[in-house]
C-alpha cells in the first residue's frame, strides 16, 4: 500500500470551554487536492494550526511520509515541507513583494546578491505558474487575489510540498477563483499536496480530489465528488436536510427608504470611484447591487453610512438628508449596516461576545438607563441572539477574538438584524458562513424586507444576488449601467454586464 504523504491520527485540541478537535484522523495522498469541510466552529482552523505548529495539540500523532514528527512551530513546519496560507493575510502591507517572501528567513547575508537571488527564484516562479508578479511592488498596491498569490509564492519558496489553504476563495472574485485553481491543479500535477478549506460547495465539487467533513470537532467521514453531492455534503456538515434554495414571497414594494441621487464619491487616495450613482431602496424591497469587487461598491456603502464623506449628490433617508460621515446619526436613523470587513469595522475583536453583540444600542434604553448600564438586561439579549443565531460560543463572556471566523461573522449579523431598523445594508453578509448559517440568514434578510423594511444587499456572489434581490444594480467602474428586475435577470446577462459589456 502507498503511504500517504500526510497522517494525523487521533488529534485532540481543548480550548476552554471547548473540544475544538476530538479525536481526529486525517490523512493526504500525495498529489491530492483534500478539501476540509465543516460548519463554523467546527474545527478546521484549528486542526490545521496544529499541523503547521501555531498550536500544539493535547493528543495526537502527525506523520510525515510514515515517520512520526513533532511540530512545534512553523518553522518546524516549513522544514517538514508545510506552508500555510491563512485567512487574514500575514504580508506587510508597506513592504516590497520580495521583502514580504524573505520576511523570517535564516539568510546568512542581507547583501544585494542574496536580494538579487531572491528576486529571480520569485521570477522563476512566478514564471512557472502564471502568476505574473513583480517581486518590486509593494504589498498595498496589489489587489487581494495577487496579495494571496504572494502568500503562495511564499509557501513554495521555502520548498513546501504541502499546502494548506484556509478558505482562500472568500476574498476572491469568480474570475480570481478560476485562476486560483488553475493554480492548484499545475501544483497537483507536480505532485503538490493541497488541503483546501471552503464553504462553497460548489468549488469543494470541482477542486477535489477528496472530501473530509468535520462536524463539532470530530471527523465524520470522507468522499469522492463522484459519489456525493451538494445536498449530501450539506446535510454530512449540518447533521439534517439544508434548504440550500432560498424561497420567498413577491414582492409588496412600499414608499421610498433610501433615496440616492447622482452621488459622487473619491477614495482615501482622491479618486473618483462611485461616479454619478442613482437608486431607490424601497419599503418590502430588496435591491441587491452586483458587481465585481473594487467597481466602487465598498465606497458607496462607506458614504451611506457615514464613513467616508461624499463629494456630490444626495442622500435622503425617510425624508431626512444625510450629510456624510456621521456613523452615529446613521445608525439613529434605523439604519443597520453589516460591514464587508467584519474584523475592521464590525467588531471589537478584544471585547466579550456580549459587548459586540450590543455595540450599536448599549446606550440606549433598555440596556443603558440614566448614563449606567443594566448588565442583566444586557446580557440577557447576548444570550438569546446566541441561541437564535446559533453562534458557537463558549459563552457570552469569551473574548471574540478566540470565535472561528464564521461565528465573528455570526454576531454582526445577529446585532444588526436584531435592532429595529428602516434600513439594512448588508455587504457580502454570508461571507465566511457555513451552508446551515447562510440558509438562515437568507431567511432573516428575506424576513426584514417582508416586515416593509427596505434592504440594500451588496454581494460578489451571483447565487446570493439571484436568489435575495427583487431588484438588481449592476455596478460598473463606479457607474450602476443597469438596472433590472429579477424577472429579467439571468446569471449570463448579469455576467455580462459585471464585465462592462451593456445588454
Ligand atoms: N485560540 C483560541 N482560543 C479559544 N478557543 C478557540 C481558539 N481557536 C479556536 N477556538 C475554538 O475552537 C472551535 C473551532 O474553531 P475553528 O476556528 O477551528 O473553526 P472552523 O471550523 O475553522 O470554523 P469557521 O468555518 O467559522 O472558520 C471554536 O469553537 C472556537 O471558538
Ligand atoms: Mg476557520
Amino acid at each position: 500500500m502507498k503511504t500517504d504523504i500526510l497522517s494525523l491520527q487521533g488529534i485532540v485540541k481543548i480550548f476552554p470551554g471547548v473540544l475544538a478537535n476530538d479525536h481526529i484522523d486525517f490523512s493526504l495522498g500525495k498529489g491530492e487536492i483534500h478539501s476540509l469541510l465543516g460548519e463554523n466552529g467546527a474545527g478546521k482552523t484549528s486542526l490545521m494550526n496544529i499541523l503547521y505548529g501555531l498550536y500544539t495539540p493535547d493528543e495526537g500523532e502527525i506523520y510525515i511520509n510514515g515517520r512520526k514528527v513533532q511540530i512545534k512551530n512553523p518553522s518546524d513546519a516549513l522544514s517538514l515541507g508545510i506552508g500555510m496560507v491563512h485567512q487574514h493575510f500575514m504580508l506587510i502591507p508597506i513592504m516590497s513583494v520580495t521583502e514580504n517572501i524573505m520576511l523570517g528567513m535564516e539568510t546568512k547575508k542581507i547583501g544585494m546578491l542574496d536580494t538579487e537571488k531572491a528576486k529571480n527564484r520569485i521570477r522563476e516562479l512566478s514564471g512557472q505558474y502564471k502568476f505574473n508578479l513583480d517581486p518590486d511592488d509593494l504589498i498595498k498596491d496589489l489587489p487581494i487575489g495577487t496579495q494571496q498569490r504572494v502568500e503562495i509564492i511564499k509557501a513554495l519558496y521555502r520548498e513546501a510540498n504541502i499546502l494548506i489553504l484556509d478558505e482562500p476563495t472568500s476574498v476572491l472574485t469568480p474570475q480570481e477563483t478560476e485562476e486560483l485553481f488553475a493554480i492548484l491543479r499545475s501544483l497537483k500535477d507536480e505532485g503538490k499536496s493541497i488541503i483546501f478549506i471552503s464553504h462553497k460547495l460548489k468549488e469543494v465539487l470541482s477542486i477535489s480530489d477528496k472530501i473530509t467533513v468535520l462536524r463539532d470537532g470530530r471527523s465524520i467521514g470522507s468522499v469522492t465528488p463522484e459519489n456525493t453531492s451538494e445536498q449530501e455534503l450539506a446535510s454530512m456538515m449540518v447533521g439534517r436536510e439544508v434548504i440550500l434554495k432560498v424561497e420567498k414571497n413577491v414582492m409588496k414594494r412600499g414608499a421610498p427608504v433610501l433615496q440616492v441621487k447622482d452621488l459622487e464619491v473619491n477614495d482615501q487616495r482622491g479618486a473618483k470611484v462611485v461616479d454619478s450613482i442613482s437608486f431607490t431602496v424601497n419599503e418590502g424591497e430588496i435591491f441587491g447591487i452586483a458587481g465585481v469587487q473594487g467597481n466602487g461598491q465598498t465606497e458607496l456603502i462607506q458614504a451611506l453610512t457615514g464613513l467616508l464623506p461624499f463629494q456630490n449628490g444626495e442622500v435622503v433617508m425617510k425624508g431626512v438628508k444625510l450629510t456624510g460621515e456621521d456613523p452615529r446619526k446613521v445608525t439613529l436613523l434605523g439604519i443597520a449596516h453589516i460591514p464587508e470587513d467584519r474584523q475592521k469595522y464590525g467588531l471589537v475583536l478584544q471585547y466579550p461576545v456580549r459587548d459586540n453583540l450590543i455595540l450599536c444600542s448599549y446606550y440606549a434604553e433598555p440596556f443603558s438607563k440614566r448614563g449606567i448600564l443594566d448588565y442583566p438586561v444586557i446580557s440577557e439579549k447576548a444570550s438569546r441572539l446566541i441561541e437564535e443565531y446559533d453562534i458557537r460560543t463558549p459563552g457570552i463572556n469569551t473574548v471574540t477574538e478566540t470565535l472561528s471566523g464564521g461565528n465573528q461573522q455570526k454576531i454582526v449579523v445577529a446585532r444588526e438584524l436584531a435592532r429595529d431598523i428602516n434600513l439594512l445594508i448588508a455587504s457580502q453578509p454570508t461571507r465566511g458562513l457555513d451552508v446551515g448559517s447562510v440558509e438562515y440568514i437568507h431567511k432573516k434578510i428575506i424576513e426584514t424586507r417582508d416586515a416593509r423594511r427596505g434592504v440594500l444587499l451588496v454581494s460578489s456572489e451571483l447565487d446570493e444576488i439571484m436568489s435575495l434581490a427583487d431588484t438588481i444594480g449592476v455596478i460598473y467602474k463606479g457607474k450602476i449601467i443597469k438596472t433590472l428586475n429579477i424577472e429579467e435577470a439571468t446569471k449570463e446577462k448579469l455576467g455580462l454586464l459585471m464585465a462592462g459589456v451593456n445588454v
